[in-house]
């Protein structure tokens, strides 16, 4: 059974005194992302023969697989990863839902981790298309965390700066790969998920090969170098300094989105409805 600390979550967030200057959705963000990183550590383990560090083997994160109520690659707005809970009663979405919209109503697993790379890739001046790509670059995983990337650009192509939806694409296979000169070292996140000596698929190092050919590969790279560090509980951000980014580059839909017929519009409706059975 899974089971919180209460103290141990609030020393996690720098005292007492620093949880109550948190608003209650920061909160909410924040516990959110405290049980995804014990869930995360439940999987560590020493490798048998001491190679992996603190870090599981692939082949023990694989024994790990029929011990969970979930698969690993669902989305987060359909499950709680807490075996003690149950999921919520979702607001409704407006009849002709904006992107902002979603953020508010949708997005609320991913978006502060998705603001905060958003706020690092603007101090380190990227471009505005770079910029929104860092804003967007996670939010797919609440539809579906397989493939988030690939599913990312195709929900957002039809709105977005094609610079924008490739860099969206191909952040997701570039993570596995270190770039130190630009500033990427492979995460310890992904030994910990993955397991200390996972080699990643043909098809995910075809995908780095090409992409480090491109004459788009640092944008990719930029989200992910935007990533690494932008996992702060205690953030304060929200999505006030990247409106008018939207404003400027996000086509929304007179219609709202899902119901304007593009060849995403279904991954939208699914992030409204996700109670439909069918
Ligand atoms: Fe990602
Ligand atoms: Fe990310």
């Amino acid at each position: 059974m899974f089971k919180i600390d209460r103290r141990e979550f609030i020393a996690a967030l720098g005292g007492i005194a620093a949880v109550n200057l948190m608003s209650h959705e920061a909160r909410a963000d924040a516990l959110e992302h405290y049980m995804e990183d014990r869930l995360y550590a439940q999987t560590e383990g020493k490798a048998a023969d001491g190679s992996g560090g603190d870090f599981p083997s692939a082949a023990q994160v694989t024994s790990q697989i029929t011990t969970r109520h979930y698969r690993r690659g669902v989305g987060g707005l359909f499950v709680t990863t807490n075996p003690a809970e149950k999921v919520t009663q979702l607001p409704a979405m407006p009849a002709k839902p904006k992107l902002l919209d979603f953020y508010e109503l949708r997005f609320t697993r991913t978006r502060n981790h998705c603001y905060q790379s958003a706020n690092k890739a603007l101090q380190n001046g990227l471009s505005e298309e770079v910029v929104l790509a860092c804003l967007l670059h996670d939010v797919s995983q609440e539809l579906i965390r397989v493939d988030h990337g690939y599913y990312g650009a195709q929900l957002f192509e039809p709105y977005v700066p094609e610079l924008t939806a490739w860099a969206i694409r191909y952040h997701q296979p570039l993570r596995f790969f270190a770039d130190e000169k630009a500033g990427y070292t492979y995460p310890d996140l992904y030994r910990n998920i993955y397991g200390y000596d996972y080699v990643p698929p043909p098809h995910v190092q075809a995908a780095y090969e090409a992409a480090k050919k491109h004459k788009w590969y640092y944008a990719a790279r930029e989200v992910t170098v935007s990533d690494l560090y932008a996992f702060d509980p205690n953030a304060k951000v929200n999505i006030d300094p990247f409106v008018n980014l939207v404003a400027k580059h996000f086509k929304q839909p007179p219609e709202g989105l899902g119901y304007d017929n593009s060849p995403s519009a279904h991954m939208w409706r699914s992030l409204i409805y996700p109670d439909s059975p069918l």
